[in-house]
C-alpha cells in the first residue's frame, strides 16, 4: 500500500517527511514507481494521463477543494477533495477582503488614485449592507461567520436550503428572494451542470440595482459578457473576481482594464503542503479501517 504524489519536488519533500514519520508507504513521483501494483492512493491537482496503469488504485486525492477539472476515474476508484483548515481560512480571508473592498468603494478609489484625484465618497455602515453567500459548505459558513462578526447582514443560499445556525439560508426554490436581498453577492459554489453559466443576464438582473459581485467559485459560472452588460446598465456597481472565464484571462481582455472590476489570478487559496499530506494520511487510514473517506466527492452531484 503506497501513496503516489503527482506534484512538485518541493511538495514531495514535505509529504515524504510526513509519510515517513507516519510509517506509511510514499512514492514522491511517477518516475519512482517500480511496481505500479503497490500504488493504492494517488494525490494530485491534475491526475497523470494513465490511471489504468495502477491496478490497485483505491482513491485519488485532489489536493485542492474543487474537483470539477477531474476526468472520470476508473470504475471503483473514489475521489476525495482536500479538507484543510488552511484552504478554508484562506478563501474566507479573500472573500472578506473582497466584500470589504466593494463595501468601501475600493474600485472607485483605485480609479481616482490612478488620476491623483482626492475624492471622498459617502460610506455606509456594514450593518446596512446585505451580503448573500451562495454555497453554504464549510467555506461559506466560515465566511458567513466572519462577515456577520463585522456587522454585515448575511444570508446564505444552497441548493437544499439546509439550515445553518445564525444564517438565513434560502434553497433553490427561493433563489429570487435571495438575489433580491443581496447588495453584495458572493459566489462560492462548486462548478456543476447546474452552476455552469448560472450567472447570466437574467440571473444578474434579479440583484438589487448597484449590487456588488464577489466571485470565488469557478470561472465558468459567470458569463463575462453578461457581467459587462450588468456593469454598463448599473445593475452591478463593481465586481471582484478570483476566477474568470477563461483562465488565464488573456492580457487584452476588457475586464483587466475596466476600473469596476478587480481581479486576482485564482489565488484565493493555496493548499499548505503539510495540511495536504495530513488529509491524505486521514484518507488512507479511513480507507484501511473501513471508515468513511474524508472529503469523499459524490461525482453524480459534482462535489
Ligand atoms: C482552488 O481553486 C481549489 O479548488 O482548491
Amino acid at each position: 500500500m503506497a501513496l503516489l504524489l503527482h506534484s512538485t519536488p518541493e511538495r514531495g519533500a514535505v509529504w515524504g517527511r510526513i509519510f515517513a514519520d507516519a510509517g506509511e508507504g510514499f512514492i514522491a513521483d511517477e518516475a519512482g514507481v517500480t511496481d505500479p501494483a503497490l500504488v493504492t492512493h494517488l494525490a494530485c491537482w491534475t491526475p497523470p494521463a494513465d490511471l489504468a496503469r495502477y491496478p490497485n488504485l483505491r482513491t485519488v486525492i485532489c489536493v485542492g477543494a474543487g474537483t470539477d477539472h477531474f476526468p472520470p476515474l476508473p470504475p471503483g476508484v473514489a475521489l476525495s477533495r482536500t479538507l484543510a483548515p488552511g484552504i478554508e481560512a484562506m478563501v474566507r480571508d479573500w472573500v472578506v477582503m473582497a466584500v470589504l473592498a466593494l463595501h468601501r468603494d475600493l474600485p472607485a478609489y483605485l480609479e481616482d488614485a490612478a488620476r491623483g484625484a482626492w475624492q471622498p465618497r459617502p460610506a455606509r455602515l456594514a450593518r446596512s449592507r446585505r451580503v448573500g453567500i451562495m454555497g453554504m459548505g464549510r467555506i461559506g459558513r466560515l465566511a458567513a461567520e466572519s462577515l456577520g462578526a463585522l456587522g454585515f447582514s448575511v444570508a446564505g443560499y444552497s441548493r437544499s436550503g439546509a439550515p445553518v445556525e445564525g444564517v438565513a439560508v434560502f434553497g433553490a426554490d427561493r433563489l429570487d428572494d435571495f438575489l433580491a436581498g443581496a447588495d453584495i453577492l458572493v459566489c462560492l459554489l462548486p462548478l456543476t451542470d447546474r452552476t455552469r453559466r448560472m450567472m447570466n443576464d437574467a440571473f444578474l438582473a434579479r440583484l438589487p440595482a448597484g449590487a456588488g459581485l464577489v466571485q470565488a467559485g469557478r470561472g465558468a459560472q459567470l458569463d463575462m459578457d453578461a457581467l459587462r452588460r450588468a456593469l454598463d446598465s448599473g445593475r452591478l456597481s463593481a465586481a471582484m473576481l478570483d476566477v474568470t472565464d477563461p483562465e488565464p484571462l488573456p492580457a487584452d481582455h476588457w475586464a483587466w482594464t475596466d476600473p469596476r472590476v478587480l481581479i486576482t489570478p485564482h489565488v484565493a487559496a493555496h493548499t499548505d503542503a503539510a495540511e495536504g499530506a495530513r488529509h491524505a494520511l486521514a484518507v488512507i487510514r479511513a480507507d484501511r479501517d473501513g471508515q468513511p473517506v474524508p472529503g469523499l466527492v459524490d461525482r453524480s452531484r459534482g462535489y
